[in-house]
């Protein structure tokens, strides 16, 4: 299965493929922030440290409210909506 390590808590979880980053972090056991849940706030932007292209791709919406919230998105990723789908994902969370 995926696996997503938190930072800066360093907790790692494997999860199904298709999880989302929000559901990762759950069972990493790590409250995540989050608002709509439904990739309109921005509430639960986080930094892809590395695996970003074990995520699915980011839609044009996730990509305006990335920047609506001064997020790059080819650095950053709502964790509501960015899926994994392979691999190793690691993720730090914002102030
Ligand atoms: S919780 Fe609102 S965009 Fe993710």
């Amino acid at each position: 299965m995926p696996k997503v390590t938190i930072l800066p808590v360093d907790l790692t979880a494997e999860v199904p493929a298709g999880d989302s980053l929000l559901d990762a972090g759950h069972a990493a056991g790590v409250p995540m922030e989050a608002g709509c849940f439904n990739c309109s706030c921005g509430t639960c932007a986080v930094e892809i440290v590395s695996g970003m292209g074990n995520l699915s791709p980011v839609s044009a919406a996730e990509t305006e409210v990335l920047r609506a919230n001064d997020c790059d998105p080819s650095r950053f990723r709502l964790a509501c909506t960015a899926r994994v789908q392979s691999g190793e994902v690691v993720l730090r969370q914002l102030d």
